[in-house]
């Protein structure tokens, strides 16, 4: 019972002083980048990007493809992480929401009871001098005006109509294939599974169904690296309420939403809410909020917050014939449920959060600068770096790679005995990691290592036994 109360003492004490040293962990509104910290080219996260494996350019060897990317080694932990926290805090850490997966194909139907087939269009200008194309809903007031190119002034031609859905089809015989489409938005499945959610778990109204999905998009204009892309990833959730409800769920999910992207971002200051004017609002849409972030692209989305009324569900029971009206099992009311949407992009989570995260700063000991990415530790993608102070000495490599052994069961560790100490470290500031811990000549005598905290490079000694429950601590999510 001893050896517990002083494990558990040692615990609390070694987490108090990490909250008192890592501003990001006390959830507070300080910030561990000046707010003065210049915004990021974009151009320096695609460089990083490709030089340390998160993302390449698809099918790069054939030339690629305008507007879709792969995920490298580390690009997949850090969208892994990022996933599974909002899972967890949709998901998991709500008794009123569950979660599904739906297809990306679907009936064709789908898509006309959405009104997709008909509405979800861009309408382009190309530029007669130049050849630039457009987005007229892009272009600055002034050039719309004059019908000028926003890059050369030249003119531009009249507007033209794309729908922004991708085909496909299903069958493989001539004439009896059926045409549909890769989803535009991931939520209809949500609107389509809503009945078989509602009959198979215990959910009663108010509740929410969520889910993590690609998307397709024929967007005209693909760019800004993960921007805009014509294979994404979103997140919905799709919160199912009385209407006499919904300003009250409204405001909910608006402020839960803004407060979990603040709890992952440095420049809290570049987070704002900015609300639809009555051209955007859809015709049942009472209002909607966009979370916008500000980067060198200026302030732009990065989730919707939206009032869709009863619009969802009215028009799949109309399109389909089957009722999806809720009887209310107390007071017998029958009505279609309003939905209030949240819906953001994986992608766009992952870009926000890289623009936040990257830093160039001076190095202290006046050498060389570093870059370091001040991701979140519950979301970097690599947690541990295990470091011998030296490779030639077997003892020193033979600890370390025990460590490393026993610390990756628990979280993703990486093993490193290439080049200076110095170097090792700045190898893993500029991937993220939040802690190294390095084996030197006193662990061979006490069986203790360091541990260097990557955003003030403050170092702590710790015993090896103490580091598994040390470092969870950190990088858990709670
Ligand atoms: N169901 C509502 C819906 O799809 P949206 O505003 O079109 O709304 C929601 O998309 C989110 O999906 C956006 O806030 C953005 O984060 C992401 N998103 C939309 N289009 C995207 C694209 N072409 N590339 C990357 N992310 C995109």
């Amino acid at each position: 019972m001893t050896w517990w109360c002083n494990f558990l003492h040692r615990a609390a004490k070694l987490w108090k002083n990490f909250l008192r040293r890592n501003p990001l962990m006390t959830q507070t509104e300080e910030k561990t980048q000046a707010p003065d910290t210049p915004m990021v080219p974009i151009e320096k996260i695609v460089s990083l990007c490709k030089r340390r494996g998160f993302v390449y350019p698809n099918s790069e060897i054939y030339g690629g493809v305008s507007g879709i990317y792969d995920f490298g080694p580390l690009g997949v932990e850090l969208r892994n992480n990022i996933r599974r926290y909002w899972w967890w805090s949709m998901v998991q850490t709500n008794d009123n929401v569950v979660g599904i997966e739906g297809s990306i194909i679907t009936h064709p139907r789908v898509w006309e009871a959405s009104g997709h087939i008909e509405n979800f269009v861009d309408r382009l200008v190309d530029c007669k001098n130049c050849k630039r194309r457009f987005r007229q809903d892009h272009l600055p007031e002034e050039n719309l005006l004059k019908n000028k190119c926003p890059v050369c002034g030249g003119e531009l031609t009249e507007p033209r109509t794309f729908n922004l859905m991708m085909e496909t089809y299903i069958g493989v015989v001539e004439g009896e294939r059926m045409k549909t489409y890769l989803r535009g938005e991931a939520c209809q499945n949500i609107y389509l599974d809503y009945d078989n959610v509602l009959k198979s778990s215990r959910m009663q109204i108010p509740f929410g169904i969520c889910q993590i999905g690609k998307a397709f998009r024929n967007e005209v204009t693909p760019g800004n690296f993960l921007f805009r892309q014509r294979e994404f990833e979103q997140w919905d959730l799709q919160f199912f309420v009385h209407p006499s409800e919904m300003q009250k769920w409204f405001d909910y999910w608006k402020q839960f939403r803004f407060e979990w992207y603040k709890g992952i971002i440095n420049h809290k200051d570049r987070l704002r809410f900015r609300a639809h004017g009555p051209d955007e609002l859809a015709h049942y849409a009472k209002q909607a909020f966009d979370i916008e972030y500000q980067t060198v692209l200026g302030w732009q989305e990065w989730e919707g917050i939206h009032w869709r009324q009863d619009w969802d569900l009215s028009r799949h029971s109309q399109f389909s014939g089957q009722d999806l009206s809720y009887t209310d099992p107390e007071t017998k009311e029958r009505y279609i449920p309003w939905i209030v949407e949240t819906s953001g992009g994986v992608d766009r989570t992952f870009l926000n959060l890289l623009l936040d995260a990257y830093e160039e700063e001076p190095d202290p000991t006046g050498k060389e600068s570093r870059t370091v990415l001040r991701l979140h530790p519950w979301l970097a993608p690599v947690k541990v770096a295990v470091l011998p102070l030296q490779k030639n000495k077997e003892e020193l490599v033979t600890t370390a790679r025990d460590i490393h052994k026993k610390l990756r069961r628990l979280m993703v560790s990486q093993y490193d005995d290439i080049a200076n100490i110095g170097r090792r470290y700045r190898r893993q500031d500029e991937i993220g990691t939040p802690f190294c811990v390095t084996v030197d000549f006193q662990t061979l005598d006490d069986k203790t290592v360091t541990v260097r905290e990557r955003d003030h490079m403050t170092q702590v000694r710790l015993a090896i036994d103490e580091l598994p429950m040390y470092l969870l601590e950190q990088v858990t999510w709670k």
